[in-house]
């Protein structure tokens, strides 16, 4: 009767939303479950400081692809967005893949339907189609080659400088590439929300009150925003030039949840994180579909194992490939 209840509520809401005892210590019950069902927390950096803290493994995107195709537990549990949990089921497909709240999605994947792609590939056939990880299993099965922002520049040079490319979906990553690798690729037009709210203006202001700081950008923000970066780079390669710049100071103009990890790498500098403009729906830096996902859902979805994700098997084979082909070229 309980697991009904659970799955008429999950049908409903496309996360569990269960009436639960007052005070329960969240931390101490996913610990447990962790435990009893043989499950691996995987969050990304984005995800609220409770949840990375809980997580067995706290990671940018290729990282957690990586990690994702190793897993030997039972459960895979996954806390991140929609894209990154079908990515997981697809590298590896034995596993029960789950995903705290499935309305976590993402503005580039919604920016590139598989049938619009379809389309686009049959006016230019003679292109190759890379595709950000960050769009959705019947979009990599449409794809030649996958990739994140820690190993596009790689993927890009690792093909022929003669073969015209089509780079979905995020416009402003393919134009930092294009400009990285003096590539003409045809670029999908989608954006991030969070990366393309930022103020040029307000981070103008804030380098004005810290002149000292370093401005470090993800490649996901505006040309205007990154003319401006000391640094450019994926979540972990952010993280990791913080550790090893002399700098004492950033402004880090990303996702704010990047801040915990980077905080705690870096515990005697100072970080601001980088504005973004107020008439906006996403007034600050954080992106709502990474916080959709809570403890409280986290401990729901382990509890009943749901939500999990299914991916039809032939998009699952299909889809593999060009993930496949990422993570071989990212390893050499
Ligand atoms: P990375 O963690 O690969 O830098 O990607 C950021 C992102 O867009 C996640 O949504
Ligand atoms: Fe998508 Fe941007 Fe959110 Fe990442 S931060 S999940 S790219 S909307």
């Amino acid at each position: 009767m309980e697991f009904e209840q659970a799955v008429n509520n999950l049908n409903k809401n496309g996360y569990l939303n269960l009436d639960l005892p007052k005070k329960l210590d969240f931390a101490a019950e996913i610990k447990k479950l962790k435990k009893e069902k043989n499950a691996v927390i995987l969050a990304h950096y984005y995800q609220e400081p409770a949840i990375q803290d809980i997580a067995d493994f706290v990671g940018d995107s290729l990282q957690l692809s990586y990690k994702a195709a190793e897993v030997d537990a039972d459960l895979i549990v996954f806390a991140g967005v929609h894209f990154m949990a079908e990515t997981a089921k697809i590298l590896n497909p034995t596993k029960k893949v789950l995903l705290p709240d499935l309305n976590a999605g993402c503005s580039l994947a919604e920016a590139c339907e598989a049938k619009d792609l379809k389309v686009f590939k049959e006016k230019n056939p003679d292109h190759l189609v890379v595709s950000y990880v960050n769009t959705s299993a019947e979009v990599k099965a449409l794809s030649d080659i996958c990739c994140t922002s820690s190993n596009a520049k790689k993927i890009i040079d690792s093909i022929p400088l003669d073969k015209p490319i089509i780079f979905a979906p995020d416009k402003n990553l393919g134009a930092y590439i294009n400009k990285e690798t003096g590539r003409n690729m045809l670029l999908w037009e989608g954006a991030c929300i969070v990366h393309e709210a930022f103020s040029i203006d307000k981070l103008i202001t804030t380098h004005k009150a810290h002149p000292k700081a370093k401005i470090i950008a993800h490649p996901e923000s505006e040309e205007h925003i990154l003319k401006t970066a000391e640094y450019i780079g994926s979540t972990s390669g952010l993280i990791n030039y913080a550790k090893t710049s002399p700098a004492t100071e950033f402004i880090v103009a990303t996702e704010a949840g990047i801040l915990h990890e980077m905080q705690k790498e870096v515990p005697n500098k100072t970080l601001y994180p980088a504005p973004a403009v107020e008439d906006n729906t996403c007034a600050c830096s954080e992106c709502p579909y990474m916080k959709m996902n809570t403890m409280e859902k986290l401990y729901l979805c382990m509890k009943y194992e749901l939500p999990e994700i299914h991916v039809p098997e032939d998009i699952q084979k299909q889809a593999l490939i060009p993930i496949q082909r990422m993570l071989d070229i990212s390893s050499k």
